[in-house]
């Protein structure tokens, strides 16, 4: 491997430090603790384990956790019931509603029915709006943690040729917006996109958010690269045994790891930092609502 292992799990640990400072500050000169609300529905067990993730965080730096749980099936009436009160709830900074829901509600309608200024994930349309017109937002947290990795790892970005794999709402868009405000060239690639591999490898950034275990592989990275792994997939891994699995990337490690100039990792990259960002844009709104 010749690649610098860009530390995600690091980073975020000095992240989640410096939000628990500002807690700390906020409870002992303004007497106001944030709160963060997660709202889970039905049991998707990738769901569980990042909802249960999100609490334990959100305590350790030192803020409310309100957890709700939901049934799966859930009458969409009775979720939007639920927003409402945490909107109008002045203890309750952020609000989080774990995706995917079950296929019987109307995913937009519940996420456009949160209070933008507690839209923590900055999937409210408004905020969506906000960010594409260079404006004042809350920003997605794993497009913002894969920004931060980047502005650290190479200071301005300013003309940077950037390739971006996955068109989805939660990451691709939002990491292309935010590339383009830091005056990077930007390319979104998706299913259709042509000679994909010609296009990944004219770029200095790749950011690859697809979902697909390790369809980057080496030879499509311009030599010296930076690669951003977004995907978190499981796969068999019956090296390890009989029933085994493993968490591998969208990225192939091993082989991209040889070309690239730097590259995060699967565990310990952008993950910790999805979670960090989430805190911070708690305290961040928490902040805004009282002034
Ligand atoms: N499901 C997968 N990633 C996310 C995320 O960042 N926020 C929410 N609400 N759901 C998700």
């Amino acid at each position: 491997m010749t690649a610098t292992l860009i530390d995600g799990k690091a980073f975020a640990a000095t992240v989640r430090g410096k939000v628990a400072e500002h807690v700390a500050r906020l409870k002992n000169d303004h007497g106001i603790t944030p709160g963060l609300a997660v709202v889970l529905v039905g049991e998707d067990p990738a769901s569980q384990v990042y909802v249960r993730s999100k609490g334990k965080m959100t305590v350790e730096v030192g803020m409310h956790s309100y957890e709700y749980k939901l049934d799966a099936a859930t009458e969409e009436a009775d979720l939007l019931a639920l927003i409402d009160k945490l909107n109008n709830d002045p203890e309750v900074h952020g609000i989080l509603v774990q995706l995917p829901l079950p296929k019987h509600l109307d995913e937009d309608l519940v996420i456009n029915s949160i209070d933008p200024a507690k839209d923590v994930d900055g999937f409210h349309i408004s905020n969506v709006g906000l960010l594409g017109t260079g404006q004042k937002s809350m920003v997605p947290c794993t497009p913002l943690g894969c920004l931060m990795m980047l502005r650290d790892h190479h200071g301005s970005l300013s003309g940077m040729d950037a390739v971006v794999i996955g068109r989805s709402n939660i990451v691709g868009k939002p990491m292309a917006q935010l590339l383009l405000g830091d005056s990077c060239t930007v390319t979104i690639a998706h299913s259709r996109t042509k000679d994909l591999p010609d296009v990944v490898k004219r770029a200095d950034i790749v950011v690859a958010a697809v979902g697909r275990p390790e369809m980057v592989p080496g030879d499509w990275i311009k030599p010296g690269a930076t690669v951003i792994d977004v995907g978190i997939n499981r796969i068999d891994a019956p090296e390890k045994g009989e029933g085994k699995t493993r968490l591998v990337g969208d990225c192939h490690f091993d082989s991209c790891a040889e070309v690239a100039g730097a590259i995060t990792p699967v565990p310990g990259g952008v993950g910790p930092m999805t979670i960090a960002c989430l805190l911070a844009n708690t305290v961040t709104a928490c902040c805004r609502a009282n002034g």
